[in-house]
């Protein structure tokens, strides 16, 4: 039996991806090496957002070619966002590389696999979704579900619509089937995928399916039985409707936390980076999703050193995430990425500045997840429990439904959903115990 060895780079969408590359491959008879040594195909899915994922994938991919040199039948395959965003480059700069695909030809690979080709091929054209295809999951309770790919925005920073093409959602009757057939094989959480998931729906009447947008689809997930947690990423401010803020306070299964996109708090910066919302109304969808659900969880995505942005510009997002408070952030030095508008733009920020304003930035976010992570402290949680703790396997490790890693003392087993009395917090993770009480069922 032919063996194969996947490494991803980048975002929950890529693991979605992942999953499904396995689970294809798969099903025409491979199965999985638990390393690239022992593997007949190496694959990587990249990633074009984070610099720092192209170096550690270079230097992978140096390993890989390693290992070609001694096994010449071995197959390299490379997918994901930074193959689509180079195309046919791939094969010039790294000529041992049998095959290359975009996000949205992912079951191409097979037929490259199965086809006797010798020469190597690349695959870019958008074709189908990959949530389409079978899937093998991390968790058995734990599910993904690609709602839609690529973006109709225009964030002048960002690769995606050149990487992932237009929006295209799948339609309603799709998904709900998908997660139906999901939850009867034990997925108890889905997550919703998409680049710009709060858009769903849009390009539905107009491709001839029913009409629907993503509160519809927020609400059909939770009718379905045993979907006890619904989780979604990202969504974009602009689409941050009353009727997706009111699905939080009304649905049972849709948990407390929402990760909403900032990328500065300036509107000035946002103009320039094209992202359709000014720091006000930003503040206003923050407001009405507390009046709505008061202890929601909100997290968000920031940049630093746009081109362009001045001292004052930067205060304005130190300003803006003391006065949100956020349970926690991702926070991105700006890179300039190929085929964007951004990356054009004369005045870009010197190095050490981007470097002096992360590190004040890191401190206010850390700061104020750990102040609002105190809130939690006394309390008893809902935990879905994932396995040994990481630092500590005699200890457990799960998740709240605000989307906080809770590290506990107890006896669940991973899939279970267990109470957890919180004694402590960080701002990463919350420390508690199980509640034997609510075991027993007192
Ligand atoms: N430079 C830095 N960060 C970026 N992101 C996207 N493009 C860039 C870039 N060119 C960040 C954004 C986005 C997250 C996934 O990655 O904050 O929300
Ligand atoms: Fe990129 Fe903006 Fe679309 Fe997000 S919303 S994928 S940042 S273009």
């Amino acid at each position: 039996m032919k063996r194969y060895h996947v490494t991803t780079f980048g975002c929950q969408m890529n693991e979605h991806d992942s999953e499904r590359m396995k689970g294809m491959l798969e099903s025409i008879g491979y199965a999985e090496a638990p390393d690239a040594d022992g593997a007949d195909l190496i694959l990587f899915n990249t990633c074009s957002i984070r610099e720092a994922a192209d170096s550690k994938f270079l230097a992978h991919l140096g390993h890989a070619k390693r290992r070609k040199r001694e096994r010449p039948d071995v197959v390299i395959g490379v997918g994901g966002c930074w193959a689509q965003s180079v195309k046919d480059e791939v094969f010039r700069k790294f000529p041992f590389v049998d095959v290359a695909f975009g996000p949205g030809q992912v079951h191409k690979l097979a037929e490259f696999l199965t086809s006797d080709s010798l020469s190597a091929q690349g695959f870019f054209e958008f074709e189908g979704f990959t949530g389409d295809l079978p899937e093998k999951r991390a968790r058995e309770f734990q599910g993904w579900v690609q709602i839609s790919v690529g973006c109709n925005m225009a964030c002048s920073y960002c690769i995606v619509p050149s990487t992932r093409g237009r929006d295209v959602g799948r339609p309603l009757e799709t998904l709900v089937a998908d997660v139906e057939r999901m939850a009867a094989e034990g997925v108890s959480e889905v997550t919703l995928l998409g680049q710009n998931v709060n858009a769903y729906g849009r390009d539905l009447a107009r491709r001839g399916f029913p009409r629907a947008n993503f509160a519809d689809l927020l609400h059909a997930i939770d009718a379905i039985e045993g979907i006890r947690r619904i989780r979604y990423t990202s969504p974009h401010p602009q689409d941050m409707k009353e009727d997706v803020i009111r699905a939080h306070a009304e649905l049972p299964a849709l948990c407390e936390h929402v990760h909403l996109p900032l990328q500065s708090g300036s509107s000035a910066v946002l103009k320039r980076m094209r992202r359709t919302y000014s720091r006000e109304r930003y503040l206003d969808r923050v407001a009405l999703l507390r009046e709505h659900v008061p202890d929601v969880a909100l997290t968000t995505d920031i940049i630093v050193g746009f081109p362009g942005e001045t001292d004052d510009d930067f205060e304005q997002t130190l300003s803006l995430c003391e006065e949100v408070a956020y349970d926690g952030a991702f926070t991105f030095v700006y890179s300039p990425r190929r085929h964007t508008e951004a990356a054009e733009f004369e005045d870009q920020v010197p190095h050490e500045v981007k470097v002096e304003r992360m590190e004040r930035l890191v401190e206010v976010i850390q700061r104020n997840a750990r102040e609002r992570a105190q809130r939690f402290v006394g309390r008893t949680l809902e935990v879905l429990v994932e396995g040994p703790s990481r630092t500590d396997p005699t200890r457990l490790r799960g998740r709240s439904r605000h989307n906080k890693v809770v590290n506990f003392t107890g006896l669940a087993q991973p899939g279970e959903y267990v109470q957890v009395e919180i004694e402590s917090a960080t701002s990463q993770t919350l420390m508690g115990e199980e509640s034997l009480l609510s075991r027993v069922g007192a």
